[in-house]
């Protein structure tokens, strides 16, 4: 019997801030009908997913990610005609659409936390987490706001202090008290009705903490740099108890056909692994951002791959990111040549990739200067602004070389600065560029696309003995791909093979490479990498 495998295995998924992708209505902003617009360049680039950041109402402290109505638009985005009609034209194209879920916390401006506020007997208090002062009239506990400060809010009016993991306007929701989780499972049984694909949920891995609020151990490892840090998380992070939870969610959506959710999880590979369920019952993707944590080198990548591929379960689907809305983006960490190397890396390994927007035409992270500073962490510490500051990577689409890069009109002031650089890295330059980075991305993905051994293949890595290169073969029946990638800036020469073993480069880095190349001796050029298709497995054995 043939396997099959669902959309969201073998797509690649496309994450767009929305607020930073396309303006339509010269505020400066990005919103659902600039999306609309864009379509036909998402689906240029090879993709079958869109993971839309939230565009729920929120008074925007955490820029959406403090939702005060789960089940309507912003109108900064629009409304839920122009998301009706978003779908339907993604759907008409063939698109999936993946919409961000923040069960962890809402907006303090939410009617459930209105309410739960309003005063200690309230019905809603129990939906958050309230707690009575220290006897000595301090703080329940010692948890930190990811954000900084304290995780704890005192509200005068009730007398007692409410819990928030980030800005204050963000209170955490109580999944002890089950009527919480039954209303998260309306919400995304509204978004499911509707259509919507799949969800990607906003700190999976916190929705559970100490029923005791014992204090957290101190961090002896700490660098002294971001507080947050100083403390071992092991009561507000990767509790027992939320696997429960989540496999309630997962039922909601496995009671409908072909959706799917990815979970926001940093955690090491043996604890994350643990998200896909016992019975593959939990997250369809638990997120794994281990290319964007570990020290870029191919001895480095080649070991996160391998024990990645070790430690999955029975039945779990791998997948792999560069960059989101929370991270330096991949271009600024190790550099415009590797960030090829890097995309190659990404649409040939073996899981479903996750492409953050402009990575295709290598933006970069911007500057910001101190009086345009917007993102809480970085405004509530300004001395780690640089650290923990998350709006370089947020920056405009640069579309074209025009006024505002095409994402706005001139005459309007983008919410956050344009790249200096915009004039000559933009989607327009590059379409017309046939060795531009959009142009290698859209090699890559149709190479994905069309070749089995690449979408649903299997992995094994090569022993190259050169540190430099990272080098492995997909395989499906005789279809064999060999991908090799130098992290380096010098040339390199290795052996994948014995004497007389030949492939052919099909997609090089530099979009010009090709011919036939002899294994035994492959050259690399600096921060290359190339994909050499290999004479069947029948004939020929790579060693
Ligand atoms: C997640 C989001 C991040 C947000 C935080 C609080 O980490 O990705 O952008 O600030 O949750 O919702």
């Amino acid at each position: 019997m043939t396997q099959t495998y669902a959309w969201w295995q073998t797509g690649i998924i496309y994450q767009i801030y929305p607020r930073s992708y396309q303006d339509s209505n010269r505020d400066g902003i990005g919103d659902l009908s600039g999306i609309i617009k864009r379509l036909d360049y998402i689906k240029s680039l090879g993709v079958k997913a869109v993971w839309l950041s939230p565009i729920y109402p929120s008074p925007m402290h955490d820029f959406g990610y403090d939702v005060a109505d789960y089940c309507d638009i912003h109108p900064l985005f629009g409304n839920m005609a122009d998301f009706d009609q978003l779908l339907s034209e993604m759907h008409g194209r063939d698109l999936k659409l993946i919409i961000d879920l923040v069960p962890n916390h809402s907006s303090d401006e939410h009617p459930w936390f209105i309410e739960s506020r309003s005063s200690k007997d309230n019905p809603k208090r129990n939906w958050y987490i309230w707690r009575d002062p220290a006897p000595d009239g301090g703080l329940p506990n010692n948890w930190l706001s990811h954000f900084g400060g304290p995780a704890w809010t005192f509200d005068k009016a009730s007398g007692q202090y409410y819990l928030h993991q980030f800005v204050t306007q963000q209170p955490e929701l109580n999944y002890r008290n089950p009527e919480v989780l039954e209303a998260m499972k309306n919400v995304m049984r509204f978004w499911l009705d509707k259509g919507v694909d799949g969800f990607r949920v906003d700190v999976i891995w916190l929705m559970s903490k100490d029923e005791q609020l014992r204090d957290e151990p101190k961090n002896p490892d700490w660098d002294g740099v971001n507080p947050f840090g100083s403390l071992q998380h092991i009561y507000t992070q990767n509790l027992a108890g939320v696997h429960d939870l989540i496999r309630e969610m997962r039922k909601v959506l496995d009671s409908y056909d072909q959706r799917m959710m990815v979970g926001e999880i940093y955690l090491p590979t043996k604890e994350l692994v643990t998200y896909y369920g016992k019975n593959s019952d939990e997250c369809h993707l638990p997120f794994n951002f281990q290319l964007i944590n570990l020290a870029w080198s191919a001895s480095n990548v080649c070991e996160a791959v391998d024990s990645y591929e070790a430690s999955l379960p029975q039945g779990a689907w791998p997948n792999w990111v560069l960059g989101n809305h929370d991270q330096h983006r991949v271009a600024t960490r190790i550099g415009l040549a590797q960030a090829r190397v890097a995309n190659m890396l990404l649409l040939t390994l073996r899981g479903t990739p996750t492409t953050y927007y402009g990575e295709e035409i290598g933006m970069v992270d911007v500057p910001i200067p101190l009086d345009k500073v917007q993102d809480p962490p970085a405004v509530n510490q300004p001395e780690i602004a640089h650290i923990v500051g998350r709006d370089p990577g947020r920056t405009p689409m640069q579309w074209d070389a025009s006024a505002n890069a095409g994402f706005t009109d001139e005459g309007v002031s983008p919410w956050l600065p344009l790249a200096d650089n915009y004039r000559q890295v933009n989607v327009a330059q590059q379409e017309t560029d046939p060795k531009s980075m959009l142009a290698l991305y859209r090699a890559l993905s149709g190479l994905r696309r069309h070749e089995a051994a690449l979408k649903i293949g299997d992995y094994t890595s090569l022993d190259t003995h050169n540190d430099y290169i990272f080098a492995y073969e997909r395989r499906s029946g005789s279809s064999r791909f060999l991908i090799a990638l130098n992290f380096s800036s010098e040339t390199q020469c290795v052996k994948l093979g014995q004497p007389g073993k030949r492939g052919e480069i099909v997609v090089a880095t530099d979009m010009q490479r090709s011919g036939n190349v002899d294994l035994s001796a492959l050259k690399l050029n600096p921060n290359e990498g190339l994909i050499i298709s290999l004479p069947s497995a029948e004939q020929s054995e790579v060693g």
